[in-house]
């Protein structure tokens, strides 16, 4: 079978220039003989290391509209008003009513403009009013309370009240309640919008409305169905459970781009993000929209307490995404003292550190766990050679004050040994596969390990199909072999919200692990392939060999890259891929086997090492019946893992594993 792909990388707009832009033609020759069986065997009196006990983590930031949208549970879109600075985009007037944006009547500093409704012809018969369509829909459930608060004043003549609203699409009423007591001073608002019998949907508008003639405005418009914990500003919860199945050990936050921002000014000022969300200014992301900050940083970190996870905390280093940088030196102190200020906060005594009370102030007296700090984001994109004299600013005044802190570099430094690197992988299929060995041959012995902070396997959009989840699979199967060396690792990006696949829509990234819309939500076939790895593996790697593994031939053209002429090539792949595990106090041997290939492959497992392997166990396995099988809102569980009885095993047995399948067999060792 001859398999010939367009492998096209799609990276963001202001990187594209400096990563090598690859457009190439990649093909792919399978020659499926009957040649040998192939042959893997684990040695179980070899431990070659312990896995990782932090291997498995998420890496998110506000790109694709994860949280805004997304994971946080705010339902108005553009509740402050600020995502356009002309007009009040995303909310429509109601009746004869005209809205504009007012900047001569802050709310205070942060919010420091509003919207002024006037709605001077409103009437009993003729109620006027705004509205808001939330993020592509606003998503009601039967019986459901939701939350609304506000902050108004009024022109002397109004004497109120208002209506809060929720309706359907077509005008149907489905909560309201009445609020007054508006006058001449910024007040705050607050109702429970309660939702009757219906069918769950998303074509839904929150409208605020009144039949007395006046002039109003508004600010901080906020509509919060329940969360997950029931916390307040929280998260939606179908997307935290999805999260809650992958058994994150960390969340690397709070990017990726959106720490760094476009230019200084935009980066991911995290003083800005904390306290009262109506203090909180909110800030342009590089993924072209604008952040409210109602998640912040506090919200991240509350985000990892609900699901046992640590934060890995990535600090500004400096360097934005258009090259803006700060000197190493006295310029960059500020922002060293910031980032010590930031671990502070998240990790501090509530008693006696400063920044510690401040956490204890905002509503969290105990501090998180925290051992991993990263310093910056791809700092090899700072073509002006400075993050080598910015890390070691960072890393020795993190060090000088908290020894105990494992300190994360994002590029090749010489200045200091940082404790690891994070490295980062968005590959076709066949280059992920064809780097599935990469870490067995690397050189050991140095101090600094591995953190692969950003990886997948991106094929399909918006979110990838099983082709990526092989790739993935394969990939997973290298840095768990290799966990003396790859520390942790997370997938991105985590979210894509696909309402709007269009440009300037929804998605700035293509193949992402979960989607969603107002809704409803799903995990593509490489989420699943993550909890297959994260949930079903031991805590020792055994040895491992292979014989006679087929392999298929990647032809790389001549191509110029990174202004390089490279001559053309051909590598040899391999189509199965596996790796063992063993579970310490049960002695469960975890066997993870890829079969990418188009046809099944029987293999022979020899297990040594071990007195006898029971003939029954567990196969939990993921297949497709074709690589490009996927995932979607309308059909979210086509592709899944399946758990089933295993038959037929011992200390050598032969198995045959489905095309394009992901296997993970549970053998019982004594
Ligand atoms: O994951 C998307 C982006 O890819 C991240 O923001 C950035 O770190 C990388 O270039």
């Amino acid at each position: 079978m001859i398999l010939i792909k367009s492998v096209s990388r799609m990276l963001l707009a202001s990187k594209v220039a400096i990563l090598a832009t690859i457009l190439s033609v990649e093909m792919t020759v399978f020659s499926q003989t009957n040649g040998p069986v192939p042959v893997m065997q684990i040695d179980a009196s070899k431990v070659t290391t312990p896995v990782s006990p932090m291997l498995y983590g998420l890496m998110t930031e506000e790109i694709n509209y994860s949280y805004e949208g997304g994971l946080y549970g705010e339902l108005i879109r553009n509740r402050a008003f600020k995502a356009n600075l002309t007009n009040a985009v995303f909310w429509s007037p109601v009746g004869g009513a005209t809205i504009s944006l007012d900047k001569s009547t802050p709310l205070n500093d942060a919010l420091n403009l509003s919207l002024k409704l006037d709605a001077s012809s409103a009437s009993k018969d003729s109620p006027e009013g705004m509205a808001n369509g939330g993020y592509w829909g606003i998503a009601l459930r039967p019986k459901t309370t939701y939350h609304v608060s506000f902050y108004a004043k009024a022109a002397n003549a109004f004497n109120g009240p208002l209506t809060v609203s929720l309706t359907g699409s077509n005008g149907t009423m489905l909560a309201s309640a009445e609020v007054s007591g508006l006058n001449g001073d910024w007040q705050k608002f607050e109702a429970d919008l309660k939702t009757k019998s219906m069918a769950p949907s998303k074509d839904n508008v929150f409208k605020i409305t009144t039949t007395a003639p006046g002039t109003l405005w508004l600010q901080q418009v906020s509509l919060f169905p329940p969360t997950f914990n029931h916390r307040p500003n929280g998260n939606r919860p179908d997307l935290m459970e999805l999260l809650a199945a992958m058994h994150p050990k960390f969340l690397r936050l709070p990017g990726g781009n959106y720490l760094e921002g476009d230019y200084i000014n935009e980066r991911f000022d995290w003083k800005k993000t904390i306290g009262d969300v109506s203090q909180r200014p909110g800030h342009r992301s590089p993924w072209n929209y604008w952040s409210t900050d109602g998640f912040g940083l506090l919200e991240y970190l509350e985000w990892c307490e609900d699901l046992h996870m640590e934060p890995l905390l990535a600090v500004f280093a400096g360097y934005a995404l258009r090259h803006d940088y700060i000197k190493p030196g006295p310029d960059l102190e500020p922002y060293v003292q910031d980032a010590l200020d930031e671990i502070e906060y998240v990790s501090g005594d509530a008693a006696t550190t400063k920044w510690g009370a401040q956490r204890a102030k905002d509503g969290h007296p105990a501090p998180f766990p925290l051992h991993y700090v990263e310093v910056g984001n791809e700092d090899e994109f700072d073509r002006s050679g400075s993050y080598d004299g910015r890390f070691k600013q960072f890393f020795d005044a993190i060090k000088a004050k908290y020894p105990e802190l494992q300190i994360i570099a994002t590029a090749n430094v010489k200045s200091s040994v940082p404790d690891l690197i994070d490295e980062h992988y968005y590959k076709s299929q066949t280059e992920m596969e064809g780097q599935s060995h990469m870490y067995d041959t690397r050189e050991r012995g140095g101090k600094t390990k591995v953190f692969v902070g950003e990886w997948a396997t991106r094929v399909g959009s918006p979110t990838p199909n099983m082709a990526g989840a092989l790739g993935d699979a394969a990939w997973m199967c290298c840095m768990e072999r290799n966990s003396d060396l790859v520390l942790m690792h997370s997938y991105a990006p985590l979210f894509v919200n696909v309402s709007d696949l269009g440009r300037g829509g929804s998605m700035q990234w293509r193949s992402d692990l979960i989607g969603y819309d107002a809704l409803t939500s799903y995990g593509s076939p490489s989420y699943y392939a993550q909890v297959m790895f994260s949930s079903l593996h031991g805590d020792d790697v055994l040895a491992t060999d292979s014989q006679n593994i087929p392999t298929y031939d990647w032809k790389v053209p001549a191509r110029r890259r990174n202004g390089v002429d490279q001559p053309a090539s051909t590598h040899q792949v391999p189509t199965l891929f596996f790796d063992a595990t063993r579970d310490r106090s049960s002695g469960m041997i975890y066997l993870k086997v890829v079969n990418r290939a188009a046809g099944p492959q029987r293999v022979k497992i020899e297990i040594s090492g071990v007195k006898s392997i029971a003939r029954k166990g567990v196969a939990t396995v993921m297949q497709a019946s074709s690589p490009d099988d996927t995932n979607s809102l309308q059909d979210p569980k086509k592709i899944v893992p399946v758990t089933k009885k295993a038959k037929g095993l011992g200390k050598e047995f032969t198995r045959e594993f489905p095309p394009f399948s992901i296997t993970v067999l549970e053998l019982k060792a004594k």
